[in-house]
């Protein structure tokens, strides 16, 4: 992972790394996931491969019994990290971009109830994808903006004993955009 950006927020730090998201060995990872909770492509594809068979086998058990009309965008589903060095994974359903008009809110929420999760379980770190900027059409420079800042506001309202918030992005173009959006937050207390 190279590291690409880096800002204190309160108690904790959220970091941008360029590189591979399945091999961060935050806390947990959250997956870019769909409602149907069930794999796919992109970054959801590459967890399920490299997470090995538990990872579906839970999602399966959690449709079975707290989703069984799928997981709402904006919603997060969490389960272990199977063989992964993430000890667990938050699957978040973005939005697709223009579906709805609160696709903002509905992004913002994904980051929201990651950190929750995040809260919950005490953990120190946990690595976002760029959540709906592939499959699901997000521009990056429109969901840098709402994931940054939905994650300044969840840590100054409460870090847990979160210490690092990561952003692990695939490529230059969705780092540059992170970079960006972070380099935009006002001091704090502002
Ligand atoms: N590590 C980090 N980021 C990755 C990785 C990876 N291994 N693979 C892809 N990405 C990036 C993409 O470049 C994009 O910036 O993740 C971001 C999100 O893209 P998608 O994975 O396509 O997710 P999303 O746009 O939220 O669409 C979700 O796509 O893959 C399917 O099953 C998934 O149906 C769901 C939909």
């Amino acid at each position: 992972m190279r590291e690409v950006g880096r800002r204190r927020v309160g108690e904790a730090e959220i970091v941008l790394q360029e590189g591979d998201l399945t091999l961060s060995d935050a806390d947990a990872i959250v997956n870019a996931a769909n409602s149907g909770l069930l794999g796919g492509g992109g970054v959801d594809g590459a967890i399920h491969r490299r997470g090995g068979p538990a990872i579906l086998e839970e999602c399966r058990r959690l449709r079975a019994s707290d989703w069984p009309d799928g997981l709402p965008a904006g919603e997060v589903a969490v389960t272990s990290g199977g063989l992964l060095s993430a000890r667990w994974v938050v699957h978040a359903v973005g939005p697709v971009y223009g579906s709805t008009r609160d696709h903002a809110a509905l992004l913002a929420s994904c980051h929201r109830r990651a950190l929750a999760v995040a809260r919950e379980k005490g953990l120190a770190s946990i690595a976002f994808p760029a959540i709906s900027t592939g499959v699901y059409r997000y521009p990056l420079d429109e969901a840098a903006e709402v994931a940054i800042g939905a994650t300044v506001d969840e840590l100054r309202r409460d870090p847990g004993r979160l210490r690092e918030v990561r952003f692990v992005l695939f490529d230059a173009r969705a780092a540059e955009a992170f970079a960006t959006a972070l380099r935009a937050i006002p001091a704090s207390g502002a």
